[in-house]
């Protein structure tokens, strides 16, 4: 994804009402794009908990075991911005999502978390 397509993804999220600021940080701008490949040392995502990189979410809910996931909300479409040992977190209207699947804990968000494939490659995920 180019800086271009991010810029504009982040500001139709903020003209929309979204509080999605941590999708549009300027880290990892090569490589956050929505179905584009993420990569992630390990070591960065939280055991029993996750972490957010642009437009992908990477939970470790058991040791060594990582899950990933789309932040698009399907609610109606704010990026989701935390991750807490519990749920994956809405900032828009508070949906939460396990960190095990993706699946509602809390809505309004009628269904779940895109799945995203994440794999460990050496010391890193990849999401891809
Ligand atoms: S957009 Fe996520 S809860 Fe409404």
């Amino acid at each position: 994804m180019t800086t271009t397509r991010r810029s504009a993804i982040c500001l139709a999220a903020c003209l929309g009402g979204t509080s999605a600021l941590s999708s549009c940080s300027s880290e990892d701008d090569a490589d956050t794009g929505e179905g584009a490949a993420v990569r992630v040392p390990a070591s960065e995502v939280p055991q029993g908990g996750g972490l957010v990189r642009g437009q992908v979410v990477i939970t470790q809910p058991v040791a060594g075991d990582f899950k990933a996931f789309a932040a698009r909300c399907p609610h109606q479409g704010c990026a989701v911005d935390q991750v807490t040992t519990e749920s994956i977190v809405c900032p828009c209207h508070g949906s939460q999502f396990a960190l095990a699947d993706g699946s509602v804990l809390q809505g309004p968000a009628a269904e779940g978390l895109t799945v995203r494939t994440a794999t460990v490659d050496g010391t890193d995920v990849v999401v891809s």
